[in-house]
């Protein structure tokens, strides 16, 4: 006899009719609320009516998704006239943008957020290559990498340029955690054989090995990509260096990461290691560690040369604000590094940095800029944390709603917390509502994540 069926709750009976349940595992269908994109570098006034080139938007939007990709991005009104029999997954009351890139984060660093007084050297040896050590532990890496890309996940970060630590382990465990979540995660292990702890050293001959065996098993498998990662100048010894820059010369689209004057006492160390160089990023020159695809971390204390040579050698350099405000590194010139012609996205730079949170980030950017008489309009920040870093990983089809990109999607509440509503509610133009939403917000306002249009996260009740 068949047992009958228990009676629905309440609740069982809104979820059933809740039409944001609507994803791409259904087939094709489209996503309504008020939209904004980036198609280029917006340019224009700083007034937040100034008209943007490069800049979209669309109060009542619908995002049409089909196999995972976007198909069009207009208004709803005609787009629903045009295909009415369409599922619509109703977000209206939120904002979309595309889902967030992290052009620089450690994955490894969890645990290291909010280590109390330290500048860089000093808080990698205190608290960073502790925490990294405890990775040799397989199960420690794991369960490490499932909560690092859940957080990622929660705060709307779809695309990621991620260290991992020394071990491969990690480093596989890393993109096995990312493609779980549906996420575009490019990684790698990292190389360092000087300057650290015993434990931590691995012979470049062996970090050689280990990345070229991760680039076959993992290397454009999903989403995936692999990056060659030597940490930074102090921690890897010159053979490393010529060892990464010949596996960099093997495979010539392949994305490097690393990190350059950040802080003044490693620049210093630098110059002593490299007393013949010109400047701290001439070394990874030297090394042929600096191209297309390239995305050096932090970028502070560069002269008009060192910006000329990153851009013209189609480097990017990522802007990790909330990172050099902690670590009491520096103030990144935003409007230098752009001038010169080099390519620039957003880190997080989580563990350094506080927050995985692309609007915390943000924020803390534009209070970077505003101290150098530069702000920083929403605009041009919603290129940083989406468009703008696809090109600075190199990624042709993310960060944006152009036809043929990834279906990747945050939806942002407006109305958690009274002061954020409050704002929110004073003015409604999604630009002003993304200039509130970077100025108080954070992943509390992630009410939904699409990857590749289907709903991975969601967080609105
Ligand atoms: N330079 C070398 N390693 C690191 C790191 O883990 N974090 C930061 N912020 N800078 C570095
Ligand atoms: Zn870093």
């Amino acid at each position: 006899m068949t047992q009958p069926a228990p009676s629905p709750t309440a609740a069982d009976a809104q979820r059933a009719f809740d039409s944001r349940e609507i994803d791409a595992k259904q087939g094709a269908f489209a996503i309504r609320g008020p939209l904004l994109w980036c198609e280029g570098r917006p340019t224009g006034g700083q007034g937040l009516d100034d008209p943007q080139s490069g800049l979209r938007q669309e109060d009542d939007g619908l995002l049409i998704i089909d196999g995972g990709q976007v198909v069009e991005a207009g208004p709803a009104a005609a787009l629903l006239a045009r295909c009415p029999a369409l599922p619509v997954a109703d977000w209206r009351g939120h904002l979309l943008l595309p889902g967030f890139v992290d052009t620089h984060v450690h994955a490894p660093q969890q645990d290291v957020i909010a280590s109390f007084g330290a500048e860089l050297l000093d808080w990698l040896n205190r608290y960073t290559f502790p925490a990294e050590a405890r990775f040799a532990d397989p199960a420690h890496s794991a369960a490490a990498m499932g909560r690092f890309t859940d957080a990622l996940l929660a705060a709307g970060t779809t695309t990621a340029l991620c260290f991992a630590t020394v071990h491969d382990h990690a480093a596989r465990h890393l993109l096995e955690a990312g493609a779980a979540r549906g996420l575009q995660l490019i990684g790698g292990a990292v190389w360092m054989d000087q300057h650290c702890p015993p434990a931590l050293v691995v012979p470049p001959v062996q970090s050689a090995a280990e990345t070229e065996a991760l680039i076959a098993d993992w290397h454009g498998r999903g989403r995936a990509q692999v990056a060659l990662t030597p940490r930074f100048v102090p921690s890897c010894t010159p053979e490393a260096l010529r060892l990464a820059g010949a596996l960099a010369a093997r495979y010539p689209t392949l994305p490097i990461q690393s990190h350059v004057a950040e802080n003044r006492a490693e620049v210093a160390w630098v110059a002593a290691l490299f007393p013949e160089a010109r400047s701290y990023l001439e070394v990874y020159d030297r090394f042929g560690l600096l191209r297309e695809r390239s995305v050096y971390a932090h970028c502070i204390h560069l002269d008009a040369e060192d910006r000329a040579l990153l851009a013209a050698r189609g480097a990017s350099a990522a802007f990790c604000p909330s990172s050099n405000l902690f670590l009491g590194s520096g103030l990144f010139d935003l409007q230098a590094t752009l001038a010169a012609g080099a390519k620039v996205g957003l880190g997080s730079d989580v563990g350094g940095g506080t927050s995985f949170s692309a609007l915390r980030t943000l924020g803390d950017a534009y209070k970077v800029l505003a101290l150098q008489g530069q702000p920083l309009h929403p605009a041009l920040a919603l290129y940083l944390a989406t468009l703008g870093g696809a090109e600075a990983l190199g990624l042709e089809r993310t960060g944006s709603f152009r036809p043929g990109d990834a279906a990747d999607v945050v939806a942002l509440r407006l109305d958690r917390g009274p002061v954020l509503a409050r704002r929110a509610a004073l003015r409604a133009a999604p630009l002003d509502r993304l200039f509130a939403l970077m100025t108080l917000g954070d992943e509390q306002q992630v009410a939904g994540v699409y990857t590749q249009g289907q709903l991975r996260h969601r967080d609105d009740r």
